[in-house]
């Protein structure tokens, strides 16, 4: 008879008992088996480290890219360049240790809130729905448990593969001392990257955990969201304002008032009678229309979902077979169980509802999963886990039950890869645009996020750098938060200053609350309309520059958002800095922060500088006292910079077709030019153009890195000096010309 899990564990203390020798302190009391391999990821050495309990199976990665080839080499004992130190404490918790040294930063760890540096705190990953972003917040809504600690020059980075909780001690005593408890009963996988340059790293863990696919064009664009825009009427009513004030806008969000009793897959046909015909002409408009989609069915036998569910055994269940029943937005509500592929096809086929009828876009949303009135279903301080049987629910996989917890982290991964491999189903050829709110590592294969209900605040406004800086580093490129803030009413001088800097989010996308007030950007007047309208014109004019940085995120991992360190690793004084950013390597992102200034200072590093809208060059390796207007672009481009830039247009469905200008910063520069159709995944067969820039001596030249896209006629130029040249033959047919 196979022996049970709690036989082992039996044993297992016995053994640990009764033998000093089978543990590495006194406390370890691990005797399950461990393997140890290292390999060479993306040019860093990597050093993997398996812990599997007696009785549990060899853990399944939802992080791991099943498409990335890994050169794994067993080792017979542990790598000389793993160095920390691990036990098992009791049946269900696991510490890992190690110490550092007083300069070192952590950043990463997915989505926390507050400043970049992640030392000193205690980070708890569990998935929580938090709409109260302060000083003292944990846990939030994505669990990434991959940490880069930066020393100097150089980093080195730890991945604890496990969606369970985790609580990482980043030196909270301050004598150097690093720990990750982990509460499971299950197996798991530690991967520790070592020194390299930060790029790097973030290239490997990329390399293993995957990176984003090209998005369609549209989702760069303006996306013009609200709970809820509440009738059909007042849907058309918003795309006519965008049209007729000549705002940049792509997408209009549909948050969950668009459906029949906040039920999944049904749509009010008293507030959205010809929903189809809605979506068909606001596409005729250029907008696209993007849905919400939230996990909770409602339980009720009148609800084809839940009915379908039902028979399907599709639902999270308690640990004696009964339907596990929360609280969300339809009332009482079960929960599909993503883990089960089988859930994960009917779910996605479900979709079908929605996108039949040409929705564009998914918005996974209460995926952590949130439950109303039970938000942190375990204590953030628990020492333990509970049974599997006393967990929240149960889930149930191919290889059988496990408790909630143990894959908490992954409920909203998994909800995304449902959603992800439906819409692929669905459009074989197309990009793909799905957002999601909790994730855990590896999520941006099949989402981009946006970081939860944020507030409508200066300090918002503020954390939203640091916070997309880590979320960045743990491999997520396409991130962005509410513009203008979710909760609270916003203000006009808030909202221009979150335009500012919202239009560098690479997910740009305006959004508040049920009782917030209006925040479409007429809402405070001409002249906030104005500098707005202006501020989303460089985002469009910059659109060229966003999609050549996605194809550079595809080849090497690099975020479209940096910190200053990534590209000026010598410069401690970069280091430090994590309230402006690198947006791609060539322009330097300081916005505005706090209420009631028009001025800050910016940290320029070595090199010369031109501000993003014109003037003299500045001498870098010192700050500036910078002013901003409420229309000015809170930039500056490096010199030797080519910026390529499209002439203005109002949705993207125009970008084809607009101009190209060739903005050259400097008597000397160079710079990249990718081009493709933005829609299909043609550029995966080589269907696409990539150039590379040159201006010297006056001249402009290109050189063919790959071609294998045959654009529309487009004017092009380049401009130096403020002066725009026409570029005649260009693209050449040649390998080279002027
Ligand atoms: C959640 C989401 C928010 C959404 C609201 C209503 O709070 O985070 O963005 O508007 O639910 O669906």
């Amino acid at each position: 008879m196979a022996k049970s899990p709690e036989h082992f564990w039996i044993e297992a203390r016995k053994i640990a008992d009764a033998s000093e020798k089978r543990v590495s302190t006194s406390k370890n009391v691990f005797c399950g088996t461990v393997h140890y391999d290292r390999a060479l990821i993306a040019g860093v050495p990597v050093c993997r480290m398996t812990v599997v309990p007696p009785g549990s199976a060899w853990p399944k990665s939802y992080a791991i890219d099943a498409a990335s080839r890994q050169p794994w080499k067993t080792l017979k004992k542990p790598p000389s360049g793993l160095r920390l130190s691990w036990r098992q404490e009791s049946e269900s918790r696991w510490l890992v240790q190690w110490s550092i040294t007083p300069e070192v930063q952590c950043w990463g760890l997915g989505e926390r809130y507050g400043g970049m540096n992640l030392r000193g705190r205690v980070h708890t990953l569990f998935a929580t729905d938090n709409d109260q972003h302060i000083e003292s917040t944990d846990s939030l809504y994505k669990s990434i448990p991959m940490l880069t600690l930066v020393e100097g020059e150089t980093a080195y980075a730890v991945f604890l593969d496990s969606p369970a909780l985790q609580r990482w001690d980043l030196d909270s005593t301050r004598n150097g001392a690093v720990s990750v408890t982990l509460l499971s009963r299950r197996a798991f996988t530690l991967y520790w990257f070592e020194s390299s340059s930060l790029p790097d790293i973030v290239a490997a863990y990329t390399h293993l955990t995957g990176r984003c696919d090209l998005p369609p064009r549209w989702s760069l664009g303006h996306q013009q969201s609200r709970w809820s825009y509440p009738t059909e009427q007042v849907v058309r009513n918003i795309a006519k304002e965008f049209r007729t004030r000549k705002i940049p806008c792509d997408a209009i969000v549909l948050d969950i008032d668009y459906m029949d009793d906040y039920r999944v897959f049904t749509i009010s046909r008293e507030r959205f009678p010809r929903f189809e015909r809605l979506v068909a002409d606001v596409s005729k408009m250029g907008f696209r229309v993007v849905t919400i989609v939230d996990p909770g069915v409602a339980k009720s036998p009148s609800d084809a979902t839940f009915r379908e569910g039902r028979r399907l055994n599709a639902f999270c269940t308690k640990a004696d077979g009964s339907l596990f029943v929360g609280k969300v937005w339809p009332g009482a509500a079960c929960l599909p169980d993503f883990i089960n592929v089988e859930v994960r096809n009917w779910w996605g086929d479900k979709l079908d509802f929605l996108l039949s009828k040409g929705v564009a876009g998914i918005w996974n949303d209460m995926n952590e999963p949130a439950l109303f009135g039970n938000q942190r279903p375990l204590s953030a301080d628990a020492r333990e886990l509970p049974s599997d049987q006393e967990q929240l629910f149960v889930q149930h996989d191919s290889k059988g039950t496990v408790g909630h917890f143990e894959v908490r982290n992954v409920y909203g991964q998994q909800m995304a890869l449902a959603t992800h491999d439906a819409m692929r189903r669905a459009r074989p050829n197309e990009r793909l645009f799905a957002l999601t709110r909790s994730g855990y590592a590896g999520i941006q294969r099949t989402s981009a996020v946006w970081l939860g209900d944020n507030a409508s605040w200066f300090e918002h406004l503020r954390a939203s750098i640091p916070m997309l800086l880590n979320v960045s580093l743990s491999g997520v490129a396409f991130c962005g938060v509410d513009i203008g803030g979710f909760g609270g009413n916003t203000d006009a001088e808030l909202l221009v200053r979150w335009y500012q800097l919202g239009i560098f989010y690479p997910f740009c996308r305006n959004h508040c609350a049920l009782n917030g007030r209006a925040q479409e950007p007429w809402s405070f007047g001409p002249e906030v309309e104005k500098a707005i309208r202006r501020l989303l014109s460089v985002r469009y004019r910059l659109l060229p520059y966003f999609e050549q940085l996605f194809a550079e995120h595809r080849q090497c991992g690099a975020p479209l958002m940096r910190p200053m360190a990534w590209h000026y690793p010598s410069d401690s004084t970069a280091r430090q800095i994590d309230d402006q950013f690198m947006f791609g390597s060539d322009i330097l992102v300081a916005p505005i922060l706090q209420r009631g200034k028009s001025r800050r200072p910016v940290y320029l590093p070595k090199g010369r500088w031109f501000r993003f809208d014109g003037g003299p060059a500045l001498r870098g390796g010192r700050f500036y006292d910078v002013e901003y207007r409420l229309d000015s672009t809170p930039a500056f481009v490096k010199e030797g910079a080519i910026l390529p830039m499209a002439s203005p247009v109002v949705h993207t469905g125009q970008l084809a077709t607009a101009a190209i200008t060739f903005r050259c910063f400097g008597i000397q520069a160079k710079g990249r030019y990718w081009q493709d159709d933005g829609s299909t995944l043609g550029y995966e067969r080589g269907e696409y153009n990539d150039w590379m820039l040159s201006f010297s001596n006056h001249r402009f030249t290109s050189k063919s890195i790959h071609r294998g896209f045959e654009p529309v006629a487009r004017p092009y130029f380049y401009e130096t000096a403020g002066r725009r040249h026409q570029l005649r033959d260009w693209p050449p047919t040649a390998t080279s010309t002027d």
